[in-house]
């Protein structure tokens, strides 16, 4: 299913208000988070749900998609602070795992990271955002639809957009969950909001599924909710006659 929101905020909330429903659902749900500038608003709605006590998120197992490599949590770039500062320091304390950033042994961990998702028997709900390039995670293209976590080589146009935020040292590797670990979540919720990400969202869902465009593999997900604005839908409300999926 395809929503369209009026803008980020909104399908910041759409996103937050399905998390709810799991979590009432099921309080000790296993939930893949993603980091990134999209996934801002769910997160301010997500503190508010918890602030009113509309959910609770003690029981809840948050697992963080994706890190940087080499970089400390401390470090304001590294997805661990981000988590700090957009939800951990928020709400009460939560069940939260995210890769090691400083490991010497990149891989090591993330065999772990996905020995540690396994043992809790895999995500209910995997939350997503998606990238220029149409990544999913760090899951850059070429990467194949068999990968479970691993140790990701940054995408060229990744490293470009990142050089924004992080000056001159960006980081070019990451601990990934794969597109394996990803497509085994009960349900999945992919957000994509802008102008920006307008093209990759019609090569994603109404183009072919390759590993080129490594979101296009959601289109074979049964429990897929796709949530954008209405800037980031203008290719595909255009010529939405041709699509035959989208259940608006
Ligand atoms: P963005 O990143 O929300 O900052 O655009 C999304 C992603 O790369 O998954």
């Amino acid at each position: 299913m395809i929503k369209i929101e009026k803008n980020s905020k909104m399908v910041g909330f759409s996103a937050a208000t399905i998390i709810a429903r799991q979590l009432i659902k099921k309080p000790n749900s296993v939930i893949a988070i993603p980091t990134g500038t999209t996934p801002i608003p769910m997160y301010e709605a997500i503190v508010k749900l918890v602030e009113h006590r509309i959910i609770f998120t003690q029981k809840a197992r948050f697992f963080n998609l994706d890190e940087y490599v080499g970089l400390t949590r401390e470090n304001p770039m590294s997805y661990a602070y981000y988590m700090k500062k957009h939800l951990l320091s928020k709400i009460e304390k939560v069940q939260h795992d995210i890769p090691s950033t400083d490991t010497r042994n990149p891989e090591e961990e993330a065999n772990n990271y996905e020995k540690r998702i396994e043992k809790v028997g895999g995500f209910d709900l995997c939350l997503l955002g998606i990238g220029v390039d149409g990544h999913i995670g760090f899951n850059e293209p070429g990467t194949p639809f068999s990968s479970i976590t691993h140790v990701a080589h940054l995408h060229p146009s990744t490293i470009k957009r990142n050089s924004k935020e992080f000056g001159k040292t960006v980081p070019d590797i990451a601990i990934t969950v794969g597109i394996k670990t990803i497509m085994k979540s009960r349900s999945i919720v992919l957000m994509a909001t802008g102008t920006e990400k307008s093209k990759i969202l019609k090569d994603a869902f109404w183009g072919e599924v390759t590993p080129d465009v490594p979101a296009s593999v959601l289109q074979l997900h049964p429990n897929l909710t796709v949530l954008v604005d209405e800037k980031c839908a203008t290719e595909i409300t255009s010529s939405a006659n041709d699509f035959h999926w989208m259940n608006l």
